[in-house]
């Protein structure tokens, strides 16, 4: 086998700062990381494993930081044309920009084309996993699925459960879930591919078809669930309408049993204490999007909230609400929503959420999200000086101070190279 390393300075966050403390932070100011067979074998001092590694072939990356590759907890790859659609808050914005720009991925080609684009996206931006939305169309799946296995991606996906969307966006609880069968069976085991049953969310979903969900979680106890909770006030009271009998949006859910250790909902910014404790007692996870929150206007996520009741949470960037596919400039944003909700996130614990805690809220922490021994070697190589404004920041700055000038100035720009299981997926080209 051959032995492959790279000398930078190292840095990963495998264990939450809040909990672990300082001693989360590890940090190797010349490092090297070696990698056998996509895997990580080795992560330190460069003085300690050059000796022992001495048959490697070494790539050399003055001034850069590698970092785990980002974990992108919620993201919708068939919005990826319609970021930045102007005007609207959540139920307009997805009548008039999305659920038209999501019916065009009945035509495969259109799907295998943006399925492309955004693979690539997020290798420009450091992303090597995500837990990603397809459309209703299980050829949306296919596409995203064969784009990533193409790029030895490891993405969890699925097709999107909506028996109550819009004409030409509806299935039906019966094909929904014979679509949703046919696509675990069409991948299950190949490459690093995982599946998400996804209902959109309790208005576009029939009691039927939420049954349905319950029991496809149930049934393949290797897939997750994945869609979104409480993000705005509209949907909010929408969801309270049609489920009068519910202690909140939450127990709308609860009811279908889509609520447990394998459940990631995304935003989770108006939730009370009930659905906290319920959340916690399940083991379910919370994706945090803040540029898709101040974009649409729903609200500030109370991260203190989720902490006070130990649930998990990892950052998402949610374009197309989203603005932005980097996590670094994702951090940037979460720290002001801190701002905003007085708590000041700590730039190590940001790092943290956008790596090895997407990683564990999608069950997937034993793998990627902390290059550590063992795990698949997924990462990132970040430019601190990558524009002159970050050069002049970040000259002579401490680990802390250049990690967040590059989560407030850094963006796809910083991102020097991208690795999946040890293989170059991207190198930004000399500017
Ligand atoms: N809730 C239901 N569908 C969506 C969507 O596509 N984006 C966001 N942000 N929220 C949703
Ligand atoms: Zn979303």
């Amino acid at each position: 086998m051959t032995l492959v390393a790279h000398r930078a300075e190292l840095l990963s966050i495998p264990d939450d700062p809040h909990i672990a403390g300082g001693e989360a932070v590890r940090h190797h100011p010349d490092g090297l990381l070696v990698i056998e067979n996509g895997h990580v074998v080795a992560f330190g001092d460069h003085a300690d494993l050059a000796p022992r590694f001495a048959e490697a072939s070494v790539t050399h990356w003055p001034g850069k930081i590698i970092v785990p590759g980002f974990v992108d907890a919620h993201v919708h790859y068939p919005q990826t044309d319609r970021i930045a659609s102007h005007g609207e808050q959540l139920l307009q914005w997805l009548d008039r920009h999305i659920f038209p720009e999501e019916a065009r991925f009945a035509d495969r080609g259109h799907a295998d084309a943006v399925a492309g684009f955004f693979c690539n996206e997020l290798l420009r931006n450091g992303t090597t996993s995500a837990l990603v939305f397809a459309t209703v169309h299980p050829q949306s799946v296919d596409a995203l699925f064969e784009a990533a296995l193409a790029r030895g991606m490891r993405l969890v996906s699925g097709k999107v459960l909506m028996d109550g969307g819009p004409p030409d966006l509806r299935d039906t609880p019966a094909s929904g879930r014979a679509e949703t069968e046919a696509l675990i069976a069409r991948w299950r085991g190949r490459g690093r591919l995982g599946y998400a049953v996804t209902p959109r969310f309790a208005l576009t979903s029939s009691d039927a078809q939420l049954a349905d969900a319950g029991a496809l979680v149930a049934a393949h106890p290797e897939v997750l669930l994945h869609t979104h909770l409480a993000e705005n006030h509209g949907e909010i009271a929408a969801v309270a309408a049609r489920f009068p009998d519910a202690a909140d949006y939450l127990d709308a859910y609860d009811r279908f049993g889509l609520v447990g250790p394998r459940s990631v909902f995304a935003h989770c910014i108006h939730l009370s204490e009930r659905a906290l404790h319920r959340m916690s007692e399940a083991g379910s996870g919370i994706a945090f999007c803040p540029t898709s929150n101040l974009f649409l206007g729903s609200g500030l996520f109370d991260i203190a909230a989720a902490d006070r009741h130990g649930i998990g949470v990892g950052l998402g960037s949610d374009v197309g609400a989203g603005t932005s596919f980097s996590l670094l400039a994702t951090m940037g944003e979460a720290y002001k929503v801190g701002q905003l909700r007085g708590t000041s996130l700590d730039p190590f614990r940001a790092l943290h959420l956008a790596t090895a805690g997407a990683a564990r809220v999608m069950g997937l922490a034993d793998r990627i999200g902390g290059l550590q021994p063992g795990q698949e070697a997924d990462f990132a190589v970040l430019d601190p000086a990558a524009t002159p404004l970050l050069a002049r920041r970040t000259a002579g700055a401490s680990l802390g101070e250049r990690l967040f000038a590059l989560q407030i100035l850094g963006d796809d720009r910083a991102v020097a190279a991208t690795y999946v299981a040890g293989r170059q997926a991207h190198l930004r080209s000399p500017v």
